[in-house]
């Protein structure tokens, strides 16, 4: 009888859920994986919270991610936890060691995703990371493995549910920007703090990991240029409406020749146009490529089983491929494309 033992690195929004699901699907994930999922540990910030029922064993609760991610008897870390520091040194210390990662850690991913790729490279281990972008939506993936063959030249989209939740509410039904965004907070849409959402920075971080798997190069959050919603007002939207169109947070990321822009902000879109009809916390992302024309991804961005969804997809693949001992291609070669600031020809 095979185990996979995994550390999970979080128990909120996203962490609870993988958790639910894990246990509903315990027999079917088994027979995809080739082994029984066992959970070695799970770090927490606050062990001793009301965790509403989680069909899960107290004592497997700690608050020292570290010393579960340096244990032998764990074969993958699952990080759900968010944020820079301490996440980027555990998920070295897992790496390094040959400990599979998969995280759902956008903001991570998006300052230094290129340490990442190195430390997995160093301990022969898999780095998955489709939850970081558009939640549910595959297009990590699609985008690393399936459209390898072509050349991508343009993504856009809407890859922020909270700031799309808002503009949608304060469009549709008239909702105030604050009590939108509390609405966002309690369906676990936003992030722990939500500044990240109508600032425009979680878009911009998604916006460099698609920019830099799309043109295989590095583009970091810093790249981006950025612009959030909070200087959206109601008289805005209903501005855009008398025009017949709607206000969206778009991303932008086009190569052209040798650069590489992208950029993050609100833009005004007709209601003819597909991207107007995308509402509450759904994504859309549109990708263009030389052979394969235009593609377009849609479905659930936020939200916690969305997102597990996508991390539990990530697990069941780097266990087959610990179990098979075959490794998936890491960072495909980069090429060392400018980054071109906004304006600039
Ligand atoms: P939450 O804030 O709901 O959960 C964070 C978890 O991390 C909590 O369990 C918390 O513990 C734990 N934690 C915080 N700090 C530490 C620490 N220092 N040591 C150990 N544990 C810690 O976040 P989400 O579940 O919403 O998000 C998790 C990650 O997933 C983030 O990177 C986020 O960007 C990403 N993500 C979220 C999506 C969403 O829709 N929510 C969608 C896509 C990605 P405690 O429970 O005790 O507070
Ligand atoms: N806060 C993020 C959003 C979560 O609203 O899109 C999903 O990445």
């Amino acid at each position: 009888d095979r185990t996979l033992r995994v550390a999970l690195l979080g128990c909120g929004t996203v962490g609870a859920e993988m958790v639910r699901l894990l246990h509903e699907q315990s027999a079917d994930l088994t027979a995809r994986i080739g082994a029984r999922v066992e959970l070695a540990g799970i770090a927490v910030r606050r062990p001793g919270r009301d965790r509403g029922g989680l069909p899960v064993d107290p004592a497997l609760f700690t608050t020292d991610a570290l010393s579960l991610v340096k244990r032998d008897d764990v074969d993958v870390v699952v990080e759900v936890v968010g944020g820079i520091e301490p996440a980027r040194g555990w998920l070295i210390e897992a790496l390094r060691a040959g400990k599979s990662v998969v995280t759902a850690n956008k903001a991570l991913l998006a300052e230094d995703g290129a340490a990442l790729h190195a430390a997995a490279a160093e301990g022969g281990a898999d780095l998955y990371y489709e939850a970081a972008v558009a939640g549910a939506i595959p297009l990590l993936r699609p985008l690393r493995e399936s459209l390898h063959g072509d050349t991508i030249t343009r993504v856009t989209g809407i890859v922020n549910g909270t700031t799309n939740y808002i503009l949608s509410a304060m469009d549709e039904t008239g909702a105030g920007f604050a009590e939108a965004l509390e609405r966002a907070t309690e369906l676990g849409y936003a992030e722990a703090d939500p500044t990240a959402d109508i600032e425009g920075f979680d878009a911009a971080a998604k916006a460099a990991i698609l920019a830099s798997l799309a043109f295989h190069t590095r583009v970091t959050a810093a790249d981006v240029y950025r612009e959030g919603i909070t200087d959206v007002s109601a008289a805005d939207v209903a501005s855009a409406a008398e025009q017949g169109c709607v206000i969206k947070l778009l991303c932008l990321a086009e190569r052209s020749g040798d650069a590489v822009s992208v950029r993050v902000h609100p833009a005004m879109i007709p209601r003819s146009h597909p991207l107007a009809a995308v509402g509450d916390a759904f994504n859309a992302v549109f990708v263009e490529a030389r052979a394969a024309g235009e593609l377009m991804f849609y479905g659930r961005g936020a939200g916690g089983a969305p997102t597990a969804s996508a991390v539990l997809g990530d697990l069941v693949a780097v266990g087959r491929h610990r179990l098979s001992g075959v490794r998936a291609a890491g960072e495909s070669a980069y090429a060392d494309l400018r980054v071109r600031p906004m304006g600039q020809a």
